[in-house]
């Protein structure tokens, strides 16, 4: 995948749910393409989210937004045709929750789908050097996956470099998204050190003026 442009991905993790249409309208009528769903299943993750309905739910709100799903979950195999049929147009798998990471790549990219795997803080970024040239996305979770509002792990840029350096080496084209304490403070570094999609869950949902974070966003993550 090669992006023209940074994206912005607002996680609707943070959304207030009693009003989850509207909020995922503001969005795209602000100019947001990717909107990124967090499913979470109390064992990988000490919290439970969401499931396929709320995804459904999602794309029905935003028929034309990229629905970008990271899969928080252990066994994520038995569920994959479950998101895509919820709208699905990414799945990320954590590197952590399935055996087999190749076969789960394989299983999205198989039903016609892009792929991407996730890697929390605390695993070397190497882990997905294996299937570098089979993936859409990584996921480089800045913070210990869970819960929004978590403070910004700043080893991250580090990370990000290790990974831009796999990704060159290895001719791969795999894009790299950051999940965790992204707001307008941090976004021009994380764009300037390599990333090429922010997730941002309480910093969008959170602000008082959802269309003027979003704006102030894309404001900071113009190219120059
Ligand atoms: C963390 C999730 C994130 C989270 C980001 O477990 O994967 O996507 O919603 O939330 P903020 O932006 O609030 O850190
Ligand atoms: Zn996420």
């Amino acid at each position: 995948m090669t992006p023209s442009k940074p994206i912005l991905a607002p996680s609707i993790l943070a959304a207030d749910f009693t009003q989850l249409g509207a909020q995922i309208q503001l969005c795209t009528q602000n100019g947001i393409e990717w909107i990124h769903c967090d499913i979470m299943d109390g064992h990988f993750v000490p919290n439970i989210s969401y499931g396929p309905m709320i995804v459904k739910a999602t794309q029905n709100a935003a028929s034309d937004a990229f629905l970008d799903v990271h899969l928080m979950i252990y066994n994520p195999d038995l569920y994959i045709d479950a998101f895509i049929r919820a709208g699905a147009r990414l799945i990320s798998v954590h590197a952590e929750a399935t055996p087999h990471l190749h076969r789960s790549v394989q299983n999205i990219r198989d039903k016609g789908i892009k792929a991407g795997v996730a890697i929390n803080p605390a695993t070397p970024v190497r882990t997905i050097e294996a299937v570098a040239m089979d993936i859409d996305l990584v996921v480089l979770m800045s913070v210990n996956p869970g819960f929004g509002g978590q403070k910004f792990i700043e080893h991250t840029y580090e990370r990000i470099k290790e990974l831009v350096k796999i990704r060159r080496e290895r001719g791969a084209d795999f894009l790299i998204e950051i999940d965790g304490g992204v707001g307008p403070a941090n976004a021009s570094k994380l764009l300037q050190t390599g990333a090429d999609v922010l997730v941002a869950g309480s910093s969008v949902f959170g602000a008082e003026d959802i269309p003027a974070r979003i704006r102030e966003f894309q404001d900071l993550m113009r190219p120059a």
